[in-house]
This record gives structure tokens, sequence and C-alpha cells, in this order.
């Protein structure tokens, strides 16, 4: 460990965003194998042409196209985590899908997807109508039901989560994450799963979500809240 701290500190002189503890270690080189062919296929496909379109974009959001590979690396380590990788075929709904790359690589990986988003950000729009990845249009608010899907899914995920009103005075509270929790639970198969990674909050006085969020989802049967707060998973009864 201590051998690579030279490194690490080289690295990030360099600039590099993958430190180079991570990119040495057999997890990182299996993300790097699973994303290899995905970034050859999403680029072909899709996104080189929707990056051209917005050559000249100052929206923040071109992010999404400058660093393609640690992107996809990002959404095939969030597919590992959900286990979505080497299982049968899942159907998945993803909330907050965002540029459809997670919706995306779960296709790759055999999945049958559908997204859901606002359509605020023209970025996302683009390539996701690119892609030809389905999307439900629908703003995710607090105490309300999602729109009827006339399904049922394996699994429902969301990343990097926005719709909770994020560094927002109005952040969610316990009430309002137990109404959505209903609500997905509603549209889950026995043995169904929600994955939600949360976004840090770093301008509050808390990480990822409040503490008493935290201590309701720590509480709640069949969940399991990580330590650092930033992964909730929620099993169904089979
Ligand atoms: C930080 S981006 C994350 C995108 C993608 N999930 C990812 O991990 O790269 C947050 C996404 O949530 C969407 N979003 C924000 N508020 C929302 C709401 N109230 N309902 C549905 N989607 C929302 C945004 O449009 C955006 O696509």
């Amino acid at each position: 460990m201590k051998a690579l701290k030279p490194l690490k500190k080289i690295g990030k002189q360099l600039g590099l965003r993958t430190p180079v503890l991570m990119a040495t270690s057999p997890h990182y080189r299996r993300i790097r194998k699973l994303a290899q062919p995905i970034i050859a296929n999403i680029r072909r496909d899709a996104v080189d042409r929707v990056h051209e379109l917005h050559r000249d974009s100052t929206d923040g959001y071109t992010k999404y196209f400058h660093d393609l590979d640690w992107n996809i690396e990002y959404v095939v380590n969030e597919a590992i985590q959900a286990d979505l990788v080497n299982v049968p075929p899942q159907r998945v709904l993803d909330i907050g899908c965002g540029p459809g790359y997670f919706l995306y690589a779960l296709q790759q990986f055999g999945h049958d997807v559908v997204g859901l988003d606002v359509t605020d950000t023209e970025i996302f729009n683009d390539l996701v109508r690119e892609l030809r990845l389905p999307r439900i249009v629908h703003r995710v608010e607090a105490f309300q039901a999602m729109p009827p899907t006339g399904e049922k899914f394996d699994v429902i995920t969301a990343l990097g989560i926005v719709f909770d009103m994020h560094r927002t005075p109005d952040i969610w509270g316990p009430k309002q994450w137990e109404f959505f929790l209903n609500d997905c639970r509603s549209r889950l198969r026995p043995g169904g799963r929600v994955f939600l990674r949360f976004n840090p909050a770093t301008t509050q006085k808390f990480d990822f979500i409040r503490d008493d969020v935290a201590e309701m989802l720590r509480k709640m049967p069949g969940g399991k809240l990580s330590e650092s707060k930033e992964i909730f998973l929620l099993t169904m009864p089979g």
C-alpha cells in the first residue's frame, strides 16, 4: 500500500481521474474489460454524432461527452454493484436516467430497460433518442405516485439522485422517501429489488441523505443502507 503512495501522487499531478491504486485492482480491470466494447458501440450508435451537435454548448452536462470512458466505467461499476452483470435478463426501470448510459450498458448485458426522466436537458434528450432508449417523461415529486406503467419490474434503479430536492432546503425527509419506496414496491415483482445511489450533499451538514432518512432506511425491512450512506438496496420478499 505504502509503495503505491508516490504513484498516486504522480497520477494526481498528471490529472488522472482514475487513481493508480484503483487502476491496478482486479475489480477495476474487470470494469475496464466490460466497458471497452460498450464504449466502442455507444460512440458508433450515438455519442460522436450527438457530441458534434453540441460542439459549442456551454452546458455543464457536456461532461458526459468529454470523459466518455470514465462515464461508461462508472455505469458498468453500477451494474456490477446492482448485481446486473452475468445474470439472466431482467426488466429494469431507471429513474432519472439522464444520458441513458446506464440503460445502454444494461441492454448490452442482456436486460430489457426503460428510463424515466424530465426533458429539461437537451443533451440527454438527444442522447436518449439517438440511442433509441425507451423513456417515460415524468417529474418525480414528493408524495406523488409515478405514472402507471402497466407492468412489474425486476429491478428499479436511480443513480446520482436529484429528484429528492438534492442540495435544496426542501431535501426529502423520511416521509417523502417512505412514500417513494412504497410506490417502487408496488411496481416490483416478488423478489424484485430497488437500487439507489444518492448524490453527495456537500452544501449541507450531512452525507448523501439526512440523518433521519438514514435512520428510517436502516430500519426498513428488506433494506440495506451502505455504511457511507451512499447506496440503498431494498429487496422484496420472494
Ligand atoms: C445527476 S443526473 C444523473 C443521471 C444518471 N442517472 C447518472 O447517474 O449519470 C440527475 C438526473 O435526474 C433527473 N431529474 C432531476 N430531477 C428529477 C425529477 N424530479 N424527476 C425525474 N428526474 C429528475 C435529471 O434530469 C438528470 O437526468
